[in-house]
């Protein structure tokens, strides 16, 4: 398929190291969350009618590019879409939070998943690609995305969101067999996704691996890096790994070669650089809660910010997702004082 030419390439040039002109801005989770268009949306469709359908998938995507202006646009969908895929059903309960009335238990039930063909189970996420890389028409790229394994490997478990995901983690230590064959599968059908996606025409990928903070330094390098690892590898578009709370790891997530590491909040720019250095380029890492002050205080923050990440190898964003009841204002002031840096 040919789609329209690329105008702004200020996020795939910043991956890539190339010097830029400011930094590009985007904000984790700017799809469906904040916007007062996407609620009327989600009175009318259920969760996963938004995400099967795709003139509502590019709807919804391309809604933050029309209203806030972010340099990049995210695929509307979600992570557990993959859990879906491989056979266990997730419910995504309104005002709750995701549901899976199956989970995974023992090694029995690890070594029964079967990976999927992401082009049949997966089909619709790609044809909402397709949708919406024209309806983009070339303004901005399109940044694909999945779960880690260890993040997917949390609610295949638990069955729900946690504040420890401590039924997850025993999982892991009472049978790390049937933990490592269950990442595994994850990490084979991640990587068919995310091939997939590509294909469709996703011109950049993120990989979230949210929960790597609950694990301690050692856990993380046995139940989540190598699996990010072997996904990294096979990634052939400009990528960003986002593993939120593993700034114990940061030499670790930039051994994968990912092009991009994004950062929560509770990181100084001088120490990610201090560790990074400056040849690859940090994603990050406004606090989101930040974005409820005055808008003088965004802008003067967002400023310095820039300022000390640097404003080459360099992506401004969030720390972690834009919260729902954020003023549409305030987040389009966020946005405005990187257009407007120098
Ligand atoms: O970034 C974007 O805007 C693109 C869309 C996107 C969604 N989910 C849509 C969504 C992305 C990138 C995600 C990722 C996701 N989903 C993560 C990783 C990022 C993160 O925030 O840590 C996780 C852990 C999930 C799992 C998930 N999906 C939860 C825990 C919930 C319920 C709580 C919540 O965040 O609202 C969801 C639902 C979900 N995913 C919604 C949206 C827009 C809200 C449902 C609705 O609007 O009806």
């Amino acid at each position: 398929m040919e789609f329209p030419k690329l105008k702004n390439d200020l996020l795939l040039r910043a991956l890539k190291g190339e010097t830029v002109e400011r930094p590009p801005v985007w904000m984790m989770r700017q799809a469906g969350r904040f916007l007062p268009d996407y609620m009327v949306l989600r009175e009318k469709y259920t969760f996963f009618e938004r995400c099967e359908t795709p003139h509502l998938v590019s709807e919804i995507t391309t809604m933050p590019i029309w209203q806030v202006g972010s340099d990049a646009a995210i695929l509307f969908c979600d992570i557990l879409v993959v859990p879906m895929a491989m056979g266990y059903h997730v419910d995504m309960v309104p005002g709750v939070g995701p549901r899976l009335p199956r989970t995974v238990k023992t090694l029995a039930d690890a070594e029964a998943i079967v990976v999927p063909d992401v082009d049949i189970a997966l089909g619709y996420v790609m044809e909402g690609i397709k949708q919406t890389r024209m309806d983009l028409k070339g303004e901005v790229p399109l940044i694909g995305f999945a779960g880690a394994p260890w993040t997917l490997l949390c609610y295949m478990v638990q069955g729900k969101g946690s504040k420890d995901f401590s039924e997850a983690k025993k999982f892991c230590f009472e049978q790390p067999e049937a933990a490592r064959v269950l990442l595994q599968k994850i990490t084979d059908t991640t990587i068919a996704y995310m091939k997939a996606q590509i294909k469709a025409g996703a011109q950049a990928f993120q990989l979230f691996d949210s929960w790597a903070g609950l694990l301690s330094p050692d856990d993380f390098m046995e139940f989540s890096y190598p699996y990010l690892k072997q996904i990294v590898a096979e990634c052939t578009v400009p990528n960003i790994l986002f593993a939120k709370g593993s700034w114990y790891a940061l030499e670790e997530l930039k051994a994968t070669g990912a092009n991009g590491i994004g950062l929560d909040w509770a990181v100084t720019p001088e120490m990610a650089r201090k560790v990074l250095g400056h040849d690859v380029t940090i994603q990050g890492n406004f606090d989101p809660s930040r974005l409820y002050a005055p808008i003088p205080k965004i802008e003067q923050w967002t400023k310095e910010m820039i300022d000390r990440f640097g404003k080459d190898r360099y992506i401004v964003n969030l720390g972690h997702g834009i919260l729902p009841d954020v003023p549409v204002d305030h987040a389009r002031a966020f946005i405005n004082a990187v257009k407007n840096y120098s």
